[in-house]
């Protein structure tokens, strides 16, 4: 059992620790994991991996700190960010497997602040706002398009071929909207920004939504930084489940002729919407 001076004196060292760290900003060669300022939680230091360890935005300065990189990775809606060798931020939604977190070989000062760590060679020193609440989501259903999931832009080919639009305002409506005025059933959004229509989806589409897959879909739209439009050679595919091809006008026409074409009510209010 804990005596009471004991007590007493393991919350004075946590004290100490918690108030010395808010007052530093992560500065230290011994971070250790765990240690948070403010919403931001350090989670440890990682190996680079092909593709990236934090697979979203980036961007490089030579007089990082890592509150810069934190700031920026914010703003963008991400709750991972990541300073690697000393000048480099990345940004991402997961940590992609096989990197892995520990606490060793991050050891290059930032440029902006050399009492802080910015990750090392290959080494990525990574924090977590655990104070955003709404992540980023890819919506399940816009109007009659149904979310098909994210995947991975073939080698050589494309998912879906017609590349539509690309706007810094994109969101998944501007895309489906699109798609649908073009009369194709299959909209796509790639890398924040840009949109694809197909009549049809390539085959044997390798699934980008599992975290464990190199490449995410994690770049938030341009418009609507609460969705998810696909992300670097990843694109979300959406499939627009309105059934009926006709107009109500058409179908209306072949109910007075000869031939009678049978439409389910269901068809006529997914056309009517
Ligand atoms: C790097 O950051 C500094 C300080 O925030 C800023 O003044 C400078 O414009 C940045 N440089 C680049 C190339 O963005
Ligand atoms: C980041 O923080 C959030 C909120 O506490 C938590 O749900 C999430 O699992 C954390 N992410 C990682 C990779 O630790
Ligand atoms: C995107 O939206 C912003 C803010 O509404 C606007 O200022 C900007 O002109 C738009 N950009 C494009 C390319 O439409």
């Amino acid at each position: 059992m804990l005596s009471i001076t004991s007590t007493f004196a393991l919350l004075t060292s946590l004290g100490a620790v918690t108030l010395a760290s808010a007052q530093t900003n992560f500065e230290g060669a011994n971070l250790q994991p765990n240690t948070k300022v403010g919403d931001y939680q350090y989670l440890g230091c990682a190996n680079e991996v092909p593709g990236r360890t934090l697979t979203a935005i980036s961007f490089s300065n030579d007089s990082m700190k890592i509150e810069d990189c934190q700031a920026y990775c914010t703003k963008n809606n991400y709750r991972l960010s990541g300073v690697e060798y000393g000048q480099e931020c990345y940004c991402g939604r997961f940590i992609a497997i096989p990197a892995a977190l520990g606490a060793y070989q991050c050891n290059m000062g930032c440029g902006g602040n050399k009492k802080q760590i910015c990750g090392g060679s290959n080494r990525v020193s990574i924090f977590n706002n655990t104070n955003i609440n709404a992540v980023a989501a890819a919506p399940k259903l816009t109007g009659t398009w149904q979310y098909q999931s994210c995947f991975m832009e073939p080698q050589n080919s494309r998912a879906l071929d017609i590349l539509i639009k690309a706007d810094d305002n994109m969101t998944i409506e501007m895309c489906t909207q699109a798609c649908g005025d073009a009369k194709y059933p299959y909209a796509g959004v790639e890398y924040g920004r840009e949109c694809y229509c197909g009549a049809t989806q390539s085959p044997n589409l390798q699934d980008a939504s599992d975290p464990t897959c190199s490449m995410q879909c994690d770049f938030p739209c341009g418009g609507n930084a609460q969705q998810i439009c696909g992300g670097r050679l990843t694109i979300g595919i959406y499939k627009n489940t309105a059934k009926s091809k006709m107009s109500r006008a058409a179908v209306m026409g072949a109910r007075k002729g000869r031939f009678v074409k049978v439409v389910k009510e269901s068809e006529v209010a997914a056309e009517g919407q």
